[in-house]
């Protein structure tokens, strides 16, 4: 095997392929865990099933239903489930060595110097990477003690519909409020600002940008903005949990230049928008501007190993030895999968039919907007895209978009929802994503928006 199967050989070939679900062994395995796993477990809230097994953009349930997959574990499979290219080398490094601390092994090199390949320009060739836990959220907690060691500073600048993760650093740069209140007092000098959304805020692209921009320089630069000690500035290049709100462009620039107006580091949490997902490497690219640190996550490990990295610029690279630490500092295997996954989306120009295919959905997803006032507002980039819904007097409407999530499951389609009301029908599809599959998947949502509107429509 070279770069492992073209794209079009990856998936189930009967996708989709459903009768009622849930079915009756779905049933069972979603009543067990009722019983004995914990009262926090949220997604089968959402999507009630219980998987067995995948194949790039298809997954079947335990029933034997097999569904295209749009969400792809919330944008962790980029190269597919079970990518036999990554999975061949994730078997052969298993059997030999699976977890070194951060001691030096060849996989752990080699992804560094993948990751610096990959780099944004600004910090290509002069950068350094620090694997410091598994999960995003360990990132980003890396990304602050950097910013507060490197500045000596503590005070950091985070947007609202922001979301970072659920240690309590990630939770305190997190603006949901609901997912925080439980556990405050978190870090105590983190200050929201506006994030740029022109949709949301009835404004123009350069008004959005504009308005966020100033607020940052106030909460930076005025003497009564009320941050004692700025460390960093936090930002989602395009924000996911908040709904694929894409800012305009100008506005990472205009960070960039507040930051370094005023020498604190500029983070850019890339863990859902990273490593392909935009058909750019990093969403920053899209308007090329390069952070002083970047926090990856998600799809790193490949086929869903969990991995984290923070990359940062070589000047930032002061700590002393153990000054960031924590046991599983890159998991060898997750590593190697890694590496293979940037070598497929490298060899099968996944990039560029990322941005291909991403461009034919949100077309389609425009036609149907042409035909509903209720679809407000298409957006994203590359395969990471949204489409915001309203009910009819104009205001979010996040049960219509739960409504359209459960019928496209029904009929084999697996969708996830964000925004701050749950409004937004969010698509992460895996880049391996075929045009056929695409096509099928979006004639499927599209009648599910089409039934679902008029109905709604009818009923007020
Ligand atoms: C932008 C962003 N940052 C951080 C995180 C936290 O990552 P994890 O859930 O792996 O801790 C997420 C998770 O969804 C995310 O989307």
């Amino acid at each position: 095997m070279t770069t492992g199967p073209p794209i079009d050989e990856l998936h189930f070939a009967d996708a989709p392929s459903v009768d009622a679900v849930p079915g009756p062994q779905t049933q069972a395995l979603l009543e067990k865990q009722r019983e004995i796993d914990s009262s926090a477990v949220a997604y089968p809230e959402d999507i009630p099933i219980a998987f067995e097994d995948g194949k790039g953009a298809t997954v079947r349930d335990a029933d034997g239903n097999t569904y295209i997959d749009l969400f792809a574990g919330i944008g962790v499979l980029n190269v597919g489930h079970a990518n036999p290219y990554v999975l061949e080398a994730v078997h052969e490094q298993a059997d030999k060595f699976v977890h070194t601390v951060d001691f030096p092994t060849e996989a752990r090199l080699e992804l560094i110097e993948k990751l610096d390949e990959i780099a944004p320009d600004g910090l290509q060739g002069q950068n350094k990477v620090v694997f410091g836990g598994p999960t995003g959220s360990d990132a980003i907690e890396a990304s602050i003690k950097l910013a507060k060691y490197n500045t000596g500073g503590d005070g950091l600048i985070a947007f609202r519909g922001a979301y970072h993760g659920a240690t309590t650093g990630a939770m305190s740069v997190t603006s949901n409020k609901a997912f925080k209140e439980r556990y405050t007092p978190l870090l105590p000098d983190v200050v929201h600002a506006p994030y740029p959304d022109p949709f949301r805020q009835d404004k123009s692209p350069d008004e959005a940008v504009n308005h966020a921009l100033e607020e940052v320089q106030a909460i930076v630069e005025d003497p009564y903005g009320g941050l004692a000690n700025p460390a960093g500035i936090i930002v989602e290049p395009i924000q996911g949990e908040g709904g694929i709100v894409t800012p305009p462009e100008g506005f990472l620039q205009g960070l960039r230049d507040i930051a370094d107006d005023n020498d604190v580091v500029l983070v850019f949490d890339e863990i859902q928008s990273g490593l392909g997902r935009t058909g750019k490497w990093w969403a920053s690219d899209w308007e090329g501007v390069a952070p002083d640190a970047m926090t990856s996550a998600k799809a790193l490990g490949g086929v869903g190993f969990p991995l984290s990295a923070t990359m940062y610029h070589e000047d930032l690279d002061t700590w002393g030895s153990g000054d960031h630490a924590g046991t599983y500092r890159g998991h060898v295997v997750g590593m190697r999968a890694g590496i293979r996954a940037i070598e497929y989306i490298q060899d099968h120009d996944l990039l560029a039919h990322a941005r291909d295919l991403g461009e034919y959905i949100r077309g389609r997803l425009r036609e149907a907007a042409a035909e509903t006032d209720r679809l407000a507002d298409v957006r994203g980039k590359g395969l990471f895209i949204g489409a915001e819904f309203i009910d009819t007097d104009g205001h979010p409407d996040g049960d219509l978009v739960d409504a359209i999530q459960q019928y496209c499951f029904e009929r084999g389609v697996l969708v996830w929802t964000a925004g701050r009301h749950g409004n937004v029908l969010r698509l992460l599809p895996p880049l391996v994503l075929t045009h056929e599959l695409a096509e099928t998947a979006l004639d499927i949502i599209v009648a599910v928006i089409e039934e679902l509107t008029a109905e709604a429509t009818q009923t007020v």
